[in-house]
Parts: C-alpha cells; structure tokens; sequence
C-alpha cells in the first residue's frame, strides 16, 4: 500500500527516545492517550491512526495487511523525522510491529509488545473474521462491536468506570465498516511470526493485562519466554491495559525506555 501523507498522528515529548505506538481493533490512537501524558517527560512519543480508524484516511481497498501497516508506521516515522526508535503496538498493533520487524528492522531499535500475540489466525478463526468482514460491510460493525465489546476490558471495568467502557463503545461504533472489514482480512491473512521471536535482538518489553481475555497473560509469557532477553511485566487491567490503567503501564515502559 502506498503510505499515504494524510495519517492522522499525535505526539508529546520534546526530547529522549522516540517512539511510535499502534492501536489495537478496532479503537484508535485514543486509547494510548494516557501514555502520552505520562511518557513525554522520557520519550518523544507519537501514537497514529491506522487508515478507516480515527483521523486517518478512509481506507479504499478490501484488505489491509500487516504488511501494510508497517508502511503506515514507516511513513509516520518519516514524517516525524523518526529514522530509528521504539516500536509499540497492542494486540493488532503489536501483528503490524512483527511485520514491521520484517521490513525495517533496521529502524527498530527496541520492541513493546502489548496485550498481543505472535501465532497466526487458526482456520476457523480465520473463517469468523472473513465472515465478519463481509457482515460489516452489509450492516455496519455494530454487531461487531457487541460481540467484542465486554472482552476489550478487565471485569471491574464496565462496573467500576461504565464512563470509560461507554466512550470506548463510542470509538468502536464510529469505526468506518469499510476499515473494520480491511483489517479483519488483513489480520486473518497474518503470518505466524513465532518462527521470528527468537531472532528478535533488540530490546523488548512484553506488557499483558493480567484479566485480557482476548490475548491471555500465559500467552503473552510464552512470547516474552522466546524473546532473547525480553523482560515481561504483568498489570492490572484487560485487553485495553494501557487505557485502563496507564499509570501502571507507563510505569513499566519508563525504566525500560531509560535503559540500554
Ligand atoms: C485487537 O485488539 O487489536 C484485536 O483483538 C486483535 C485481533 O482481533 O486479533
């Protein structure tokens, strides 16, 4: 896909280690705002927006892959004047990372994968997600968005903060069909990036909310167990950690940043 110029992106910080976080399916940049209120102090910390998702362009074409998403991180380093720094992505974010190490590991110098996994779609997995695209787009992601909607946070949280599940519930139901269609083909059509873990040699911070549903913490050990080197750290909070519980997220990515 060629990168187009009109991505959405925000950032915060002046100096110190650049970084670039992904989003997760199917939220938005916003969900690492709590991040870069917390890390701009350490990090020049820039979170952008896949096409079809929050301010970024509305995607044109039936899949995006992951592929094509380290093409999108590519062109917002460049637009920032990124050459290299700190990758971070959440669940998809973290599929478009692994790709992103496949395709430019030369501008990756250290890794945070959150609340993802490394192994491909299984065949009925894969299925669903087909299936699922081509609903979107006869019927909007609304339906989508019910299925996904309880999994994206810890138990407390809907109870605890309905404030926040509800304006998460506003992002996802604002997602375009077309683009929840195009990343569900484009993450049914991943690869297994297990194979790669081991060759991994930068840095890496492995961070799973210890109530995810979606991508669980035994999974997310297992992966940071076949990362040369990486440190994995378990916080509070579900698949959307970051947002749920940013202090402790940003908590755990600052000695990290402030390290090697
Ligand atoms: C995400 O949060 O990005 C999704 O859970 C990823 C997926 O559907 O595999």
């Amino acid at each position: 896909m060629t990168a187009q110029a009109d991505l959405a992106f925000e950032g915060r910080g002046t100096s110190g280690v650049p970084l670039l976080l992904v989003h997760g399916f199917p939220v938005d940049r916003r969900m690492w705002r709590g991040l870069l209120e917390r890390l701009g102090d350490v990090a020049r910390v820039v979170a952008l927006d896949v096409p079809g998702f929050g301010g970024s362009p509305p995607v044109m074409r039936d899949t995006v892959t992951m592929d094509d998403l380290a093409d999108v991180v590519a062109a917002v380093a460049d637009a920032v004047g990124f050459e290299r720094f700190a990758l971070g992505g959440l669940s998809m974010g973290g599929y478009a990372c692994f790709a992103a190490l496949r395709r430019m590991p030369e501008r990756i110098e250290r890794l945070i994968l959150c609340d993802t996994r490394a192994e491909a779609d299984s065949e009925e997995a894969r299925a669903g997600r087909l299936a699922d695209a081509e609903r979107a787009l006869a019927e909007g992601p609304g339906f989508f968005v019910d299925k996904m909607r309880d999994k994206m946070f810890a138990p407390a949280t809907p109870r605890d903060r309905p404030e926040l599940f509800e304006e998460v519930d506003g992002w996802m139901r604002g997602a375009s069909a077309q683009g929840v269609a195009a990343l569900l083909r484009g993450m049914a059509a991943r690869p297994d990036s297990r194979p790669q873990l081991g060759a991994i040699a930068v840095p890496t911070l492995v961070i799973g909310g210890r109530d995810d549903k979606i991508t669980p913490p035994d999974g997310m050990r297992a992966m940071a167990r076949a990362i040369p080197g990486a440190t994995c750290v378990e916080v509070p909070g579900g698949h959307l950690a970051p947002l749920e519980f940013p202090d402790e997220v940003a908590a755990a990515i600052r000695p990290f940043l402030r390290s090697h």
